[in-house]
């Protein structure tokens, strides 16, 4: 196995290394050169310094709002790379043409801690990929299990609530998470997967990852096909037990990890493919393959390879890269024309708002988030605004030569319209504990893991927890409530232990607020 270097503490004698002196004289940041007397406010009149209105200015408004979700993460560079032909399923231009690369920007996330948060928790970890193609950007934003929690996009509020801390307490409150699972209980399907192994990889570099919704695609002749794309690691994938992560104790282990392997050169890499259904196929299913609460069943798709996503670069400023990257899923390109689904409908709209509250109106205008080509109508709003079309005609349609949209002959005439049930179905939940999960090992930990985060909880939501699982699958309830009972009956974990100085009397008056007496 390769172990990587720890370059991340280096970094910064690196750059004094590159660079045998200062790299330049300071300035204010309207570019007047700072005086050596200015950089200290000591000892004469502060506000006549423009240096320190600048820059305490400036350091108090250096934060923006952190995303919603998916607020900690790491960005990276890199490129996608065609690996097989599938202009029969698709023309769009990224996907077409053995060997054609185009540049990609990742940003790999977890999702309901917070900015500075632990890596090192059991929940979904987050992929979202933007590859800059020559027909615009090409969003993906995965989650590394392959199905999500819920369809109806009105659930996405309390979802998250439920997932993250307790507006008195300020704790992660699995009450909550559970009282919310067993009022909505389609989300079981996708809690029984992070309260399994696969709840909790061993870093970013170890984990699949998945878009999950059913994506329609078409080809230059307007034949369409139906798919869902995976990225499958080549660093093979683990995962980690919540003993194990105890023990790491590193709140960045996911983001040392990936910085280190880039840096020393061991570039990740996943493949992509796609599992594939013709309309003629759908027409014969007994499931909903639209469905993102659920998987495909075996024997209803095959699978179609096209590429691979190689990430060679880290990025030298994470904040102008990373957390200024507006990533939407709703950013398609001709020949996937998207998903059709009630959630994804549901997400055009969540992006494309929380970026314009998060980054401002322009945010496909900030670099990281630029088109290779954009020619748009929108004018004006909170900066960045580039050139802003200069004087171009600034209304649609009209006489002056402004931009004019394009004619695609090949587009599908008509679009498939989903009907969506609200009936809730376990039998997908009772399938992944009964014959995804392989072996009796698998299941005791899904018990255990679940036992642990029931176990705080009060009684009665201990009782709804159960019955849930049971009406799922017979043996997991038996088995989660044995093992309650089982953890009821262990005495409590002693205190932490901590260290209380106890020395000689002493009558100074600082080292008595410090020494107990
Ligand atoms: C109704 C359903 C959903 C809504 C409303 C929603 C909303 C959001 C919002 C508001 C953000 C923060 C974006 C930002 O501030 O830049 C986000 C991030 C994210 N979401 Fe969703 N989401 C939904 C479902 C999903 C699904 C199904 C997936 C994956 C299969 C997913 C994957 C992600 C990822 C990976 C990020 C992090 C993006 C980044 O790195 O910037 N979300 N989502």
């Amino acid at each position: 196995k390769r172990c990587h270097k720890q370059v991340w503490a280096k970094h910064i004698f690196i750059f004094f290394t590159l660079f045998q002196k200062p790299i330049g004289i300071l300035t204010t940041s309207a570019g007047k050169l700072v005086e050596l007397r200015e950089t200290t406010t000591l000892n004469s009149d502060s506000f006549s310094n423009q240096y320190f209105v600048d820059s305490l200015s400036h350091s108090d408004a250096e934060r923006i709002p952190e995303r919603v979700v998916h607020a900690k993460g790491i960005g990276a560079h890199g490129y996608f790379e065609v690996t097989h032909d599938v202009s029969k399923y698709t023309k769009a231009d990224v996907f077409n043409g053995v060997g054609k690369k185009t540049p990609v920007f990742g940003r790999f996330s977890v999702a309901a801690q917070n900015l500075g948060g632990t890596d090192l928790v059991r929940e979904q970890k987050g992929l979202a990929i933007k590859f800059y193609t020559r027909e615009g950007n090409l969003d993906f934003l995965c989650i590394h299990i392959p199905v999500f929690f819920f369809k109806d996009p009105l659930e996405f509020g309390p979802f998250i609530r439920s997932a993250k801390r307790n507006p008195r307490t300020t704790l992660f409150d699995t009450t909550m998470r559970w009282d919310f699972v067993t009022k909505r209980p389609d989300n079981l399907h996708g809690q029984l997967w992070i309260v399994s192994d696969f709840g909790f990889p061993n870093g970013y570099r170890k984990m699949n990852q998945f878009p999950i919704h059913t994506y329609e695609i078409n080809n230059k002749h307007g034949e369409k096909f139906y798919v869902r794309f995976n990225f499958i690691s080549n660093q093979g994938i683990e995962f980690l037990s919540d003993e194990i992560a105890r023990e790491i104790g590193d709140i960045d282990y996911f983001n040392r990890d990936l910085y280190n392997a880039i840096e020393n050169g061991d570039y990740p890499s996943w493949n992509l493919e796609m599992d594939l259904m013709t309309m003629d196929g759908i027409k014969k299913l007994d499931y909903d393959p639209f469905d993102v609460t659920r998987l495909w069943k075996k024997g209803t798709y095959k699978t179609v390879q096209i590429g691979r996503v190689t990430f060679n670069r880290n990025s030298d400023n994470q904040f102008r890269d990373q957390e200024l990257s507006a990533f939407n899923p709703g950013h398609l390109v001709p020949g996937i024309p998207g998903p059709m689904d009630n959630l994804f409908r549901g997400r055009r709209f969540a992006y494309r708002d929380t970026h314009t509250h998060r980054l401002g109106v322009n945010h496909n205008r900030v670099e990281i988030n630029k088109p290779l080509y954009w020619k748009v109508y929108d004018r004006d709003g909170v900066p960045p605004v580039r050139e802003n079309m200069k004087d171009a005609p600034n209304y649609y349609p009209n006489s002056f030569n402004g931009p004019v949209p394009y004619v695609d002959p090949s587009r599908p005439k008509e679009r498939l319209v989903i009907y969506e049930s609200n009936a809730v179905d376990l039998d997908p939940a009772a399938e992944f504990y009964n014959d995804f999960l392989q072996t009796e090992d698998q299941r005791e930990r899904l018990v255990n893991t679940t036992v642990r985060s029931i176990l705080p909880i009060p009684p009665e939501l201990q009782r709804r927890v159960i019955r849930l699982y049971t009406l799922t699958d017979e043996d997991l309830g038996t088995r989660v409530a044995e093992g309650l009972k089982r953890a009821l009956r262990m005495p409590p974990p002693p205190p932490p232990r901590v260290i209380r100085l106890n020395p000689r009397k002493t009558n100074d008056h600082h080292q008595r607020h410090y020494y107990s007496t």
